[in-house]
């Protein structure tokens, strides 16, 4: 029986954020090179946005590429933004057949300018979908994020568009790269690492957090699902009592 029957559809989290974590171990493991396992990492993200798009998920947010990542051995940086490149070349066409909008967060000045260009391109074709709403995290990092959010802020005081007394919650919502996007109900790294590696720092303050051992290349719609449902039987109190949210 698929975990799917039991899932409360009036309940699903609105927004779902992944970390993709696990390809260089699941190739190692098979004795290939790491390069393989993101290639076979693509065929999970082709699954995983499929299921979440056909149960109705309004906001999916992968982590693909973090800031530090760059630190990566040349090779295998070039062989993710080929990858990255070829992927979203393949794929434009069967996101606007399933009305899905592509989004990109992180620092596109890091991109190769061939990157670059195909992204901008991706995120023109795929502007008027209205169905689900995918965010590619690239080049991310929350640190990047809340520190270009602060300079942005800071920049606002000194053009006296902005007062130093009005600065709320809200303002710093604004300048965040996910200023569009609520923030996600639910988090899920796979591959067995029980960290957040600098992904959406400010925006996972009340996030349900759900690990699996699985590896990436091996998550199917059928994880998702156990993800899902996991998260449905949290009590989520956000700080107040048990009573209190029963009532
Ligand atoms: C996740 O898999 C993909 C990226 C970070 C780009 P890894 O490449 O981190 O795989 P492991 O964690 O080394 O197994
Ligand atoms: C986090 O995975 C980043 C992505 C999945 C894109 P990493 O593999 O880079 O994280 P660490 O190094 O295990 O913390
Ligand atoms: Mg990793």
């Amino acid at each position: 029986m698929s975990a799917l029957e039991n899932i409360d559809k009036t309940r699903l989290p609105r927004h779902i954020a992944i970390i993709m974590d696990g390809n260089g171990r699941w190739a190692k493991e098979k004795g290939e090179d790491r390069l393989y396992g993101h290639m076979h990492g693509v065929e999970s993200v082709r699954n995983i946005v499929e299921g979440a798009a056909e149960l109705g998920v309004n906001y999916l947010t992968l982590y693909a590429f973090s800031t530090e990542n760059w630190e990566r051995p040349e090779y295998e940086v070039v062989g993710l933004m080929e990858l990255l490149v070829n992927t979203i070349r393949q794929e434009v066409e069967s996101l606007n057949k399933n009305n899905i909008r592509l989004h990109v967060i992180g620092d596109m000045s890091m991109l190769p300018e061939y990157a670059r260009n195909e992204l901008e391109e991706a995120l023109e074709m795929t502007a008027k979908n209205t169905g689900l709403n995918l965010i590619m995290a690239l080049s991310y990092s929350g640190r990047w994020e809340l520190l270009n959010a602060v300079k942005n802020i800071a920049n606002e005081v000194k053009k006296g568009r902005l007062n130093v007394e009005a600065i709320d919650q809200d303002t710093l919502q604004k300048f965040l790269c996910t200023s569009q996007f609520p923030d996600p109900e639910l988090m899920i790294r796979t591959s067995g690492e029980y960290r957040i590696s600098n992904f959406l720092l400010y925006q996972l303050a009340y996030a349900e957090l759900y690990f699996t051992p699985v590896r990436w290349p091996d998550f199917r719609k059928e994880d998702l699902y156990q993800a899902i449902l996991d998260y449905q039987s949290r009590e989520r109190r956000f700080g107040k009592t048990s009573d209190q949210v029963l009532t």
